[in-house]
């Protein structure tokens, strides 16, 4: 295997190696902090296998989950200096460099999965992805996760008091931190390969995040109280090093393409079925209390939670919230 600084910065330039024949790889690096079993580290496998078949092995995906590379705190800048090629973070991550990707946090955003894949196809998913290309990086794809599900060790949560004191783990995100601020809790941002432990040490009392994350990760064994309550999407933007995709041959630039738009197809309905399987196998662990939160609670929720549409407005601008609004009617 010979890396990709040592086709592509040798002397012999890009297509030289593909006058070489099929002998050499390029390599794509791709990190990630999920575990294997949740949507996008299948679908990373997945992507993985479509592209040496497709490039008949001339490219190679190297998969490091589990933030065994690198975390989410540090995975864009790795991305940028190219030390690996390829991420998929968080809307949350991405947002503390690109702060108009807050808009896919805010509370209550999407009502359903058919209003997420709205957002990805259409006008906000396209404003979002041109906002990656000054930062040299190219967005290639939406992958859903799931809805994020609150949940924590201390005590039920229905009602916006119920939060009151509680330190909650979060995303490195504005807008989460905000959202528990308004209901009186506390936030600590840890990573994601950080998370386990400090639930375990009672560093943090809860979290939120995915019925995936949660199951794979086994975060509910030191949590007793789960709120199914949808109150935002977990999704991920699948990201490229600019200049590493711009000097990949046409041909193979084409072979890759296809192998992500079927891979997403397949993760964007993976996504939904997974996280139904792992719930249905969650919701019956002993000692975890489910609470789904009612429509009546949710509008409770709502009213706490609405002026940060209003806070947020000149970041996203008046056009991109409307956008949203409509995604709730
Ligand atoms: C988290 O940090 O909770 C998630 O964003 C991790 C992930 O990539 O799903």
């Amino acid at each position: 295997i010979i890396g990709f600084s040592d086709v592509f910065s040798s002397k012999r330039l890009p297509y030289d190696y593909e006058q070489q024949g099929l002998g050499k790889e390029i390599v794509i690096k791709f990190s990630y902090v999920v575990a294997e079993n949740t949507p996008k580290g299948l679908a990373a496998k997945m992507f993985a296998h479509l592209v040496n078949q497709k490039t008949k092995g001339r490219v190679k995906v190297e998969l490091f989950p589990d933030g065994s590379l690198y975390n989410e705190f540090d995975e864009i800048d790795a991305l940028k200096q190219g030390n690996v090629q390829m991420i998929a973070p968080s809307f949350s991550i991405i947002s503390n460099q690109i702060p108009e990707w807050m808009v896919m946090d805010l509370p209550f955003a999407f009502p359903n999965d058919q209003a997420v894949q709205a957002a990805f196809h259409g006008a906000i998913g396209q404003e979002l992805l041109q906002t990656l290309q000054s930062k040299n990086m190219i967005g290639m794809a939406f992958w859903g996760n799931g809805f994020r599900q609150i949940t924590n060790d201390k005590r039920p949560i229905i009602q916006p008091k119920d939060f009151n004191g509680i330190n909650f783990r979060i995303e490195q995100s504005k807008v989460m931190e905000d959202k528990f601020r308004l209901m009186h809790a506390n936030t600590t941002a840890v990573p994601f390969n950080q998370l386990f432990q400090k639930l375990e040490s009672g560093t943090v009392d809860g979290e939120e995040n995915s019925i995936s994350n949660i199951y794979s990760k086994k975060l509910y064994q030191f949590q007793n109280y789960i709120t199914i309550c949808n109150e935002s999407y977990l999704g991920y933007v699948v990201l490229f090093n600019q200049t590493f995709w711009n000097r990949i041959p046409k041909d193979l630039q084409n072979d890759i393409s296809e192998a992500l738009q079927e891979t997403t197809a397949w993760e964007n309905e993976e996504a939904i079925q997974l996280n139904q399987e792992q719930w249905n196998m969650l919701k019956n662990i002993p000692g975890l209390n489910v609470h789904e939160l009612t429509p009546a609670e949710k509008k409770q929720w709502m009213a706490v939670w609405n002026p940060i549409y209003d806070q947020y407005k000149p970041i996203f601008g008046k056009q991109m919230i409307e956008q949203i609004r409509e995604l709730q009617r």
